[in-house]
């Protein structure tokens, strides 16, 4: 009996290698390392806390919540429009003192989509069908150009997915960006379990393991060396997003400066809700504390709840757009810091397994509990805080479902609406129905502008204006 087998045979999870004996060579030591990787005093702690405790109810959360303070767009109520361009040009000289990372979190499963492949392999623009890795790429690429500095590219991908997004990205030669600027690294797993707390087995030398929630980035962050590498490149300001979202301004210089200016350790877009029961986090404070409260934890009297002015008091959305401290993520990925650690959460799910004699389960009921840590709780150890406004149709249209709200096809009427104003903007006539759409489909491609001031500069460059008509494609 190997050591491994004989900690786990110690920790009640001994199953684990039921079927040693009859694996390979190879698959003896799949096993064996996928085992050595799980920290099984981690895992009876997370049992015992999330799966055999009843858990602390949607009400208790709601003690002492507060929503959180945010700085107005300079064009809402309270908006200060000096300070907003002080931030721009903070955060412009940042970005061409190559300062500045791009981080994209691309790990997860993608289930809702039901699409089969990386998620950011999934065609989103509305004439060319672009990938989702490409319109960041090229995003990344433009700001790179005007500020002179190319930005390196860090993107989390996870065992589901790595292989094939590794080769996405090479056979499209990095969408025209350098290929040493782009670094993939994988994110931790954690090993599902049953009701009583024993790890689940997905076959005879596999244990069911998934990825350990996007927060897992700050951990494999640090794991694979990509702070360091930021560290030795003098990067010190890491631009989050999810996967999800083509609408994103992925290095916006205004939300890098006020993370400067307020020398934060951690800063956060928001966008008002658009309805009480909208699938977005919410930011919230406790005792003076920034947090944001998943939309799943807010109770239904908070998010119900309407301010003196009749808007809903708990609007703060979080959309998911963060920059953070490579300092901060050191602290944090590193585990030194033992006051400041990401929670699990606890999500009950549908996993197949294999029982007692080796025959595979297909449950049709969550037989499952899988353990993931989030991003947003960095919230609460960060210090000074920022949570800025942000416009929604500039920066989030996020594609989750095959379907209805946030699909592939209202995300690309986000993106002809975005191309229809930055048109008008540039004195271009575009007809347009009420909500702003326009009757065909056209692309402007990031390079050719990525926001109105540079849509304008290149189409006055151009000889010959073509006419806005279906199929057009503005490069
Ligand atoms: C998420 C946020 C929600 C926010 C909303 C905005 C969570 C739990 N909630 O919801 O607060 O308002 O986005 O769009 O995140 N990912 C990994 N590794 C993982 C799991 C996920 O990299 O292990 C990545 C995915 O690839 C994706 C992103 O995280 O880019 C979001 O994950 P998803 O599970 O789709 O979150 P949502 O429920 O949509």
């Amino acid at each position: 009996m190997t050591a491994t087998q004989k900690h786990f045979e110690d920790n009640g999870q001994g199953h684990v290698f039921t079927f040693f004996d009859e694996l390979s060579d190879t698959e003896k030591e799949t096993l064996l390392q996928q085992a050595s990787e799980i920290d099984l005093n981690e895992l009876k702690g997370l049992v015992e806390t999330l799966v055999n405790e009843p858990g602390e109810g949607n009400e208790s959360i709601a003690d002492a919540l507060e929503p959180a303070a945010f700085t107005p767009l300079p064009e809402s109520e309270g908006g200060n429009p000096s300070l907003w361009i002080e931030a721009r040009d903070k955060g412009e000289a940042a970005l061409r003192a190559g300062r500045v990372a791009a981080f994209t979190v691309a790990g997860g499963q993608g289930t809702r989509l039901g699409y089969d492949g990386p998620k950011g392999t999934f065609g989103v623009t509305p004439v060319l069908k672009k990938s989702l890795f490409q319109v960041f790429a090229e995003k990344i690429l433009a700001s790179s150009q005007i500020f002179g500095r190319p930005v390196p590219w860090f993107i989390l991908t996870s065992i589901i997915n790595h292989e094939e997004t590794v080769a996405f990205l090479k056979e499209n030669e990095y969408f025209g960006l350098h290929e040493e600027k782009v670094h993939f690294f994988s994110q931790g797993l954690m090993p599902a379990v049953d009701s009583g707390g024993k790890i689940l087995m997905a076959d005879k030398g596999q244990i069911a393991l998934s990825p350990d929630g996007h927060g897992g980035a700050l951990r494999a962050l640090v794991r694979s060396g990509a702070v360091r590498q930021m560290e030795a490149d003098g990067i010190d300001t890491i631009s989050y997003f999810q996967v999800d979202n083509p609408l994103v301004r992925c290095l916006d210089p205004a939300f890098i400066g006020f993370h400067l200016m307020n020398e934060s350790e951690l800063s956060s877009k928001m966008v008002p809700k658009a309805y009480a029961e909208e699938k977005v986090g919410v930011f919230c404070e406790k005792e003076g504390t920034s947090l944001v409260v998943e939309y799943s934890d807010l109770p239904d009297r908070l998010a119900q709840e309407k301010d003196e002015n009749g808007a809903l008091r708990f609007r703060a959305g979080s959309i998911a757009i963060h920059i953070f401290d490579r300092n901060f993520v050191n602290r944090l990925g590193s585990g030194d810091d033992e006051s400041a650690k990401l929670p699990f959460h606890l999500a009950h799910k549908k996993v197949p397994f294999i029982d007692s004699s080796g025959a595979l389960t297909e449950p049709t009921e969550p037989n499952a509990y899988k353990f993931e840590m989030f991003v947003f709780d960095a919230l609460p150890f960060a210090k000074n805080p920022v949570i800025i406004e942000t416009n929604r149709e500039d920066d989030f249209s996020p594609v989750k479902n095959a379907t209805g709200i946030d699909s592939a096809q209202t995300s690309a009427e986000d993106q002809l609406r975005q191309f229809c104003r930055w048109a008008k903007a540039a004195g271009i006539e575009v007809a347009t129905d009420e909500t702003g759409l326009p009757s065909f489909s056209f692309e402007v491609s990031p390079l050719f502008g990525d926001t109105p001031g540079r849509f304008t500069q290149s189409w006055n460059a151009l000889e010959h204006k073509p006419e806005l008509t279906e199929g057009l494609v503005l490069v």
